[in-house]
Formats: C-alpha cells, structure tokens, sequence
C-alpha cells in the first residue's frame, strides 16, 4: 500500500513540476491544489497542496487597508525550486540534526544530509517538496484546511511511517491557527514547524528591520558554526538576543550577523500554550501575536535572501523578511536532556501555534 501511495505522489509531483503558469491554471492542470479562507474581517490566506504552505495571508493596517504580509511566488513551480523554505511545513524535523546522525533505543540512523555536515528542515526531500492531499472544513467561528500527507518508512532514512495531519484554521478573531498532529506505526522523532516569512508592512515593500519585536524567552540554546546547539542552555541577558523587551529587530542585528536562533520559550509547564513573541510595525499599525504551545522558537531573519524573484514582481534582499518557526529545539534526538521528539506507536504528536492579528 505504502508503494501505491509512493508511485502516485511521485506521479503527482512529476505534474508539479511541470506546471509553471500561475496558481489558477496550475489547478487545472496538476495536482497542485490551492485552498482560500476568507473570515468575517476581510482577512484572506490562501495555501496550496504542494508542501502544505501558505502563499499569502492578507492583513488590515490601521487605517483598514489589506496587504500580503507572508513572502511568496506566484506558481508552484517556483515552490518547488524554492530553497528557502517560503510559507511551508517543515519535517519530519524542522532544523538541523547534528552530523544528519542519531541514535534511538542504540540503534543508530544516519538521514540525508542537505546543510553542510548536517540534516536541516527533514532533509533532500522534506515536507515542503510534497504534495499533501487538502480538504476545507467549515464551521460557525471559523474556516479552515486540512493537509495530510503519509511519510513511508524510511523517507530521508527515518525509521516508521508518519501520518500527519496539520490543520490551518482562519478564526474571525484574526488569528491563523495551525494544529500539527502525528502517529507512527515505529519509534521515530519529530518536529514540525511552519516557515513563513513575514513583513508585517506588505510584502516586498523592504526590509524588517524597523519591525519592534518581543519574545518571550530568558534562555536561548547556543549554536556552533554549523548552526547546530553546543548543548547549553544560557541566558539572553546581556546579549544582543535579548527581546524580552520590545526592541527593533534591525537594532542590534549587525552584531550578530542577522538572527538565526533558537528561544526557549517561558512557560510555567511542558505544552503550556504561551504567548512567544508579539511584533509591531511601527508605519502600519500591523501587529502579530505567535502563541505556541511548543518548547522554543526559531527567529531567523531572511538572512540568506539575496535578490530573490518572489510574487507580483517583488525582489526579496537580505532581511526582507522574519520567521518565527515554533519548533522543539535543534538536535534534539541528540542531547536527550532537552524536550523529548521521540514519537511511539499508540502516542499522537501534538502541537497548536497561532498567528494573532491586530492594530496599534
Ligand atoms: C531556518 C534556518 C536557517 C535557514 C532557513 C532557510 O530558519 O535556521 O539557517 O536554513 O531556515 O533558509
């Protein structure tokens, strides 16, 4: 059965890859499907099937006028070329994984590599590089998209086959919801995040470093030259990662070379759902709230985005855009002292991680 479900994802993706016109003809002519929510405010996000991601999400400012705040491309094709990981779920494991090695009940498992020496964003062929099949639901308070997709045993070299299911939900609260769940037939690990990259002025309008931002954090988990946790865990106090006071983000990210960290998110117990970091931008009144009721959180500033053709003609430079990747934290199959990732038969995998919006 596993086979089949292969042979006609590939088929599908085969199609995908051959579609290079816009989202509305692509629809007709592949399998990549595209999905519009709409709630009672005039808020608008659209996904489409190919990585469950989100292509635009469209905000009012003060004065009630909507832009796009998520980078994105006009077609799938160009989703599919994308190597930065524009609006999409990311697994089997979101972040890196030391040397693309662990080892799980002594056995050990070496995946594919894709980052340096390492195992980033669920590896070659990761969550964004397939399609998932999408179903809408509806209900009185809000409307939303169901994407599932069944990872075979063995996809990047992880053990069990993974059946996920995540769940965008568009409240009339202006909240995007994303509900992440997961079972597994063997012993496995997990984690699954989103990779949007917002620009709470619009997309494409420049950069984000006037953005103010907060998080929620006293504790950060350092990382070595290849991105990857050293193990400890340190304060944020006294350094330029300190956010637990609104600061603009462009503040003090010369110093550290653009942000690419992981936050241990404050919390008074595991799975609490917390607020982990609200961002204004000053110009437009747009604020976020992400709420989370994963361990730690991802700010990566788009600090690898170089000239990129994104949607409606716009170029994405270095810092056009943030992500606030909720997340477990990297390398954890490795350093057995952080948050478990491991996932068991009969266990389901749960996470919730809301987008909140509103005006200042
Ligand atoms: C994450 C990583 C970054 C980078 C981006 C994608 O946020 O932490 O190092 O790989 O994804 O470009």
């Amino acid at each position: 059965m596993w086979e089949k479900i292969r042979i006609r994802y590939c088929f599908i993706l085969l199609l995908a890859l051959a579609s290079a016109g816009a989202f509305a003809k692509a629809d007709k002519k592949s399998s990549v499907e595209s999905f519009t929510l709409k709630n009672k405010n005039g808020m608008e996000a659209k996904f489409i099937s190919l990585g469950a991601t989100l292509v635009s999400l469209k905000v009012p400012d003060k004065n009630g006028k909507f832009a796009d705040v998520v980078l994105g491309f006009d077609s799938p094709a160009e989703y599919m070329k994308d190597t930065n990981y524009f609006g999409c779920v990311v697994g089997r494991y979101a972040n890196r994984i030391a040397n693309g090695k662990f080892k799980l009940y002594n056995k050990e498992y070496t995946l594919a590599v894709n980052n340096g020496p390492n195992h980033l964003h669920g590896g070659i062929k990761g969550f964004n590089r397939v399609i998932w099949n999408g179903k809408k639901i509806k209900t009185d308070k809000y409307s939303g998209v169901v994407f599932k997709y069944l990872s075979p045993a063995g996809d990047q070299n992880y053990p069990g086959n993974l059946d996920v299911t995540v769940t965008y939900t568009l409240t009339n609260n202006n909240e995007l919801r994303i509900s992440y769940k997961a079972t597994t037939d063997k012993k496995t690990v997990i984690n699954l995040t989103n990779h949007s990259y917002f620009n709470l002025a619009g997309q494409g309008t420049g950069d984000i470093l006037a953005h103010e931002l907060m998080i929620n954090a006293d504790f950060y988990t350092p990382a070595d030259g290849n991105c990857t946790p050293t193990g400890e865990i340190r304060k944020v106090e006294g350094t330029d990662l300190d956010f637990r006071h609104p600061m603009a983000i462009g503040s003090r990210i010369e110093k550290v070379g653009g942000y690419d960290n992981n936050y241990v998110l404050n919390r008074d117990s595991a799975g609490q759902f917390v607020l982990a970091a609200r961002v204004t931008e000053p110009a437009s009144g747009r604020v976020m709230e992400v709420f989370t009721s994963q361990p730690a959180m991802q700010l990566y500033t788009g600090n690898f985005l170089n000239g990129i053709k994104g949607e409606n003609g716009s170029v994405y430079n270095k810092y056009y855009g943030f992500c606030l990747e909720t997340q477990h934290f990297p390398d954890s199959p490795n350093r057995l002292y952080f948050p478990s990732v491991l996932l068991r038969p009969g266990e389901t995998f749960s996470q919730l991680t809301a987008y909140k919006f509103s005006v200042q």
